[in-house]
């Protein structure tokens, strides 16, 4: 199923993230594509909210990987934009996380084949005017 969204602005993403945080039960692979300032972080926020999650959630452009807790739910949010061979990739643990919470991912172009078929992709790009994106979500039921 293909879910299509129109987000006026960053509320607007956060609140479409914190509806898909809301749906999730532990261990889903969410890989987010599109380029830079389209909104990936402004989403995962909101994932992290509907998740039941309150931390502050930033790029980890340097960290490569950060991750928030709640009592009984995981999020390990990584950001692939310096990752660019199967090397970094190993290094940043990301196969050792698998199965462990849910995985978000921004900047998924750079890791596309590792990407399972099961998992949710979502794809940002931009709107008719500044603060409008296009969200399109795929692999959620329901939503
Ligand atoms: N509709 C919108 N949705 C999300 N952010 C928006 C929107 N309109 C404007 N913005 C602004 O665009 C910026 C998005 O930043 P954000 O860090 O979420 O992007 P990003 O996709 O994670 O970028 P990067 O690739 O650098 O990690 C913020 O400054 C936000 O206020
Ligand atoms: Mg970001």
């Amino acid at each position: 199923m293909n879910n299509i969204f129109k987000s006026c602005c960053a509320e607007s993403t956060e609140e479409i993230g914190k509806t898909v945080g809301r749906l999730l039960k532990g261990k889903e692979i969410i890989a987010l594509y599109g380029g830079l300032g389209m909104g990936k972080t402004t989403f995962v926020r909101g994932l992290c909210a509907g998740m039941g999650i309150s931390a502050d959630v930033s790029s980890p452009t340097f960290a490569i990987v950060h991750e928030y807790r709640s009592n009984d739910k995981i999020l390990y949010h990584f950001d692939m934009y310096r990752v660019t061979s199967w090397e970094d990739l190993y290094s940043t643990g990301f196969f050792d996380y698998m199965d462990n919470g849910v995985i978000v991912t921004e900047w998924s172009e750079n890791i596309g084949n590792v990407i399972p078929d099961n998992a949710i992709r979502i794809k940002f790009s931009l709107g008719d005017t500044e603060t409008e994106r296009i969200i399109k979500i795929e692999g959620v039921q329901d939503i």
